[in-house]
């Protein structure tokens, strides 16, 4: 019942096709309002919150990019962004749109790309775990000892992992395949001898959902003390740290029928916390797997509610994580959704709150929940002593790049204003001089370039490289109108055998259009990072930006050439091979020359 043809992969050329019918325009324009500028359009951003619109929408391109906070991507892209959707999801809701059969090829299922027999594997995981805590008592009195009610257990669906090594392996690793797509669920692990055995062991485990309630990974507590306490699935093709949130699912599932938009979510750090306050009738909470919050959680969080209340442990720990949260949820700040912070007194977590002072003692504290503005200018405050210049100007320096990271607005104006107000100098002179540091800021996402590409001791030939395949990338027909492709396989520069890559697979495919080079490269290790290189410019002309292209890339072979001949030169003695090589590339660097000279 695992594999049915229906978990074959999905054609590349069906892809292809999709993105090349898919009208992404409609599609985004349904879930966002777009208006036309230029060839163009724009919207303020659906993934921050922004009173100037920077988000635009390129059909020509079938592409969408946000200048203030750097989100992008293709239709399909959008769909998993918008609507947090995995990949495979995204494929068939758009083809549903399009009225199309999503085709599989036969044969086994492509790991990477189809995820539906590591659902059913995680779901029947789930349903093991469940019975066995029922048949274990220990594990029913370690719940009940934490305060955990049968119906609440019920509700998240905690389960037991046996202190066995081969629960899991024996009921579902029944042939190699099946073994193999434990190790994938991350329900299993191999170790260097090769041996199988099952990860969690001796746990109470915590099914972990993604917002349509299928079981995506798992979360283990140990029974007593130990090491790790707590351990999670790694990642694997269905579970995503960076995007999961414990809770979500099953507090919503609370909610008013149909609400979308719950008043008020709360962020805690800890799988008990979310179950307790929830017993506790207070929620809905979430909470992010043993990582800090990201900034997809802080996205999803403010698409869906109206008030997010980040709430963490008074001791220093929880500070520097509710800090690192306020980074992230800058960007969102000031907008529609209201975000504040709550941190508890000292030594207490939510759990142990409602715990021995009941729902009352939460909502108390819950109801000292400071909003951004006044969480940051408190954490500054004490970071800097406003009684000397010095911690004075220490108190800009740290201000200026978080005001930098809100959208600009009113909200933003009204920071500016107070932080020079505690600063004391409440200036024109300092408001101005933080004006300019916020604006002279880089547009978020876009300086940033490919690792493989940018991260290079070699500037100009990074750059020229990254150039190249920024080329390449938006403007495919340019290829075939080169006079010849040079060999980039050799050229051992970071980002040249991306180059090389994206140059071959347009030459294969002359019509390829920018969206389908970047579905292509989707989960390519090299080319992952491709759709930041982006941009919505229009060409005035092929011609001239192929002989641009051309230049560039006869530049990346000379160099490569150049530093060939350096390090021949610097050898002595020369073999006759070696000196019959520097006579040919000088020969080739001359002629190459001639082609730049002038220009
Ligand atoms: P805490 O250490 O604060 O524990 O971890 P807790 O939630 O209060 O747990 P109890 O009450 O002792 O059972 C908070 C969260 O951090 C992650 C887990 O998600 C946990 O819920 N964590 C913690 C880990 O991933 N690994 C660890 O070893 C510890
Ligand atoms: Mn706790």
């Amino acid at each position: 019942m695992l594999d049915g043809p229906m978990n074959g992969r999905i054609p590349q050329s069906f892809i292809d096709d999709l993105v090349a019918r898919a009208d992404i325009v409609d599609v985004i324009g349904r879930r966002v309002n777009l208006v036309k500028a230029g060839r163009d359009y724009k919207a303020p951003c659906p993934f921050h919150d922004e009173k100037t619109p920077s988000f635009t929408v390129s059909a020509q391109k079938g592409f969408y990019h946000c200048f203030g906070c750097g989100a992008h991507g293709t239709v399909i892209g959008f769909l998993m962004n918008y609507e947090n959707l995995e990949f495979v999801d995204a494929v068939e809701a758009l083809a549903e749109m399009l009225a199309l059969e999503v085709p599989r090829e036969a044969g086994p299922a492509d790991r990477r790309r189809d995820s539906g027999s590591l659902y059913q594997l995680l779901a029947e995981a789930d349903r093991i775990y469940r019975a066995a805590l029922r048949n274990d008592p220990g594990a029913v009195a370690y719940l009940k000892d934490r305060g955990i009610e049968g119906r609440t257990a019920a509700r998240f669906a905690m389960g037991y992992a046996p202190d066995s090594w081969d629960t899991l392996l024996r009921a579902l690793g029944t042939d190699e395949r099946r073994k193999e797509q434990l190790l994938e669920a991350g329900l299993a692990i191999r170790n260097e001898k090769g041996r199988v055995y099952d990860r969690f062991r001796d746990r109470i485990m915590f099914p972990i959902r993604d917002p349509r309630g299928r079981v995506i990974g798992f979360g283990g507590r140990l029974l007593g003390e130990g090491e790790p306490k707590y351990m999670n699935s790694p990642e694997t093709p269905v579970f995503h740290k960076s995007r999961a949130l414990y809770g979500l699912y099953e507090s919503r599932q609370r909610g008013p029928a149909g609400t979308g938009r719950p008043d008020e979510i709360l962020v805690v750090e800890g799988y008990l916390d979310v179950a307790s306050l929830a017993q506790h009738g207070i929620g809905p909470a979430v909470a992010t797997l043993g990582t800090a919050t990201t900034v997809e959680h802080i996205r999803y969080l403010t698409r869906i509610a109206q008030r997010v209340i980040f709430c963490f442990d008074g001791d220093r720990a929880g500070r520097k994580a509710a800090w690192r949260a306020l980074e992230t949820a800058l960007p969102h700040a000031g907008g529609q959704v209201e975000l504040k912070f709550l941190l508890l007194p000292e030594g207490e977590d939510p759990d142990s709150l409602v715990r021995s002072g009941g729902a009352e003692a939460f909502r108390e504290c819950r109801d000292a929940a400071v909003p951004l503005s006044e969480f940051m200018l408190g954490e500054l405050r004490s970071r800097a002593d406003l009684s000397s210049a010095d911690g004075r100007s220490r108190l800009a320096a740290l201000a200026r790049p978080l005001l930098s990271r809100l959208p600009a607005g009113v909200y933003r104006e009204l920071l500016l204003g107070q932080v020079a107000e505690t600063i004391g100098v409440s200036g024109d002179a300092l408001e101005r001089e933080l004006e300019k540091a916020v604006a002279s800021r880089p547009p978020a996402g876009g300086g940033s370039v490919p690792d493989d590409a940018g991260a290079t001791p070699d500037r100009s030939r990074g750059t020229l490289i990254r150039r190249a395949i920024g080329l390449v990338l938006n403007y495919p027909a340019i290829v075939a109108k080169l006079a010849g492709i040079p060999d980039l396989s050799g050229v051992g520069q970071p980002g040249a055998r991306l180059l090389h890559r994206l140059l071959e697979t347009v030459g294969e495919n002359p019509e390829i259009v920018p969206a389908q080079l970047l579905e292509r490269f989707r989960d390519d290790r090299e080319g992952r990072f491709l759709g930041r290189l982006m941009d919505s410019a229009p060409l005035d002309s092929e011609e001239a930006a192929a002989a641009v292209l051309q230049e560039m890339l006869q530049r990346i072979v000379a160099e490569e050439k150049k530093k060939r001949l350096q390090a021949l030169l610097s050898r002595s003695p020369l073999s006759s091979e070696e000196r019959a090589e520097i006579t040919e590339i000088q020969e080739s660097l001359r002629n190459l020359r001639g082609n730049f000279d002038g220009s």
